[in-house]
């Protein structure tokens, strides 16, 4: 993303999300949902890559909990890199994370890279899930695993005209695609032992009681921070979700799978 080019994920919405969702992320469900997404998997020596890793909240609790080798964070965005690097200094977890600023599209990494592919809510942003999987699968080295989480939607085409005005309300580039596009794309991609499961039923309440501290405990606190007007067309946001996620349309999925030993 060039200088001049406007940041999806400027000041203003990092602040907002840190406030909701905890320090370091801009997804929800905070550490208790990363330990959800990386399951009971051996990560200790792996060497970790963390797609669209934001401010680093992720990256430094795998770092801190699960004695990884090294993990290598990318994302688009050079401000949120930079957080996510002093994040992990804070933490005292920077001899073992790299954060890197990478253009959108191939991820520039040699085959076999890393032995855990990971990725929380961010894949959504790339559009092409069978070149993502294809890529994936390649940096994995042997018996590898991809584990993230991701929102999907509940259909194939079009969206209904409430799921419209909710991607219209968010103003991110989505790329939302369906649990069978995942499915087709793993399977083509060769990748084994493949799991979807859905955390509609968990999102669809916190995220009414993410709405309601928005509202409510966190108004006056992040008023002075991001401003009446920002915050005002952010509770709107979340009621417009609220409203997909009652209908499905709207589908948080955790996403696992294993390239062939
Ligand atoms: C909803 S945020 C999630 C960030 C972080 N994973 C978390 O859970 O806090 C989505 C992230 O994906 C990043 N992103 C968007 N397109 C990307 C791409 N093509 N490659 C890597 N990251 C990307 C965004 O800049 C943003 O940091």
């Amino acid at each position: 993303m060039g200088a001049t080019e406007e940041l999806e994920y400027d000041e203003s919405m990092i602040s907002l999300l840190e406030a909701v969702w905890g320090e370091g992320f801009m997804s929800p469900g905070g550490t208790d949902e990363v330990d959800r997404v990386l399951d009971n998997k051996d990560l200790s020596e792996a060497r970790v890559l963390d797609i669209g890793c934001g401010i680093g909240g992720a990256a430094v609790h795998i770092a801190l909990t699960r004695q990884p080798s090294s993990i290598t964070g990318i994302d688009i965005e050079e401000n949120l890199v930079d957080r996510a690097m002093d994040l992990a200094e804070r933490n005292n977890v920077s001899a073992i994370c790299d954060f890197q600023r990478v253009e959108p599209g191939p991820l520039p990494f040699e085959p076999g890279s890393f032995d855990i592919v990971f990725s929380k809510d961010s894949i959504i942003h790339i559009v092409d899930k069978f070149g993502l999987a294809n890529d994936v699968y390649q940096l994995l080295s042997p018996g590898g695993w991809f584990l993230a989480s991701d929102w999907l939607c509940g259909y194939e085409g079009e969206p209904s005209v409430q799921m419209q005005a909710y991607i219209d309300a968010e103003g991110l580039d989505f790329g939302l695609a369906a649990p069978e596009v995942y499915q087709k794309a793993f399977k083509a991609a060769g990748f084994v032992d493949i799991e979807l499961e859905e955390r509609n039923t968990w999102y669809r309440t916190q995220a009414r009681v993410e709405r309601d501290n928005l509202a409510g405990p966190l108004y006056d606190e992040l008023l002075g921070q991001v401003g009446e007007e920002f915050l005002i067309r952010e509770i709107d946001v979340w009621d417009k979700m609220i409203v997909v996620l009652d209908s499905g349309e709207h589908r948080p999925t955790l996403l696992r799978a294993r390239r062939k030993t």
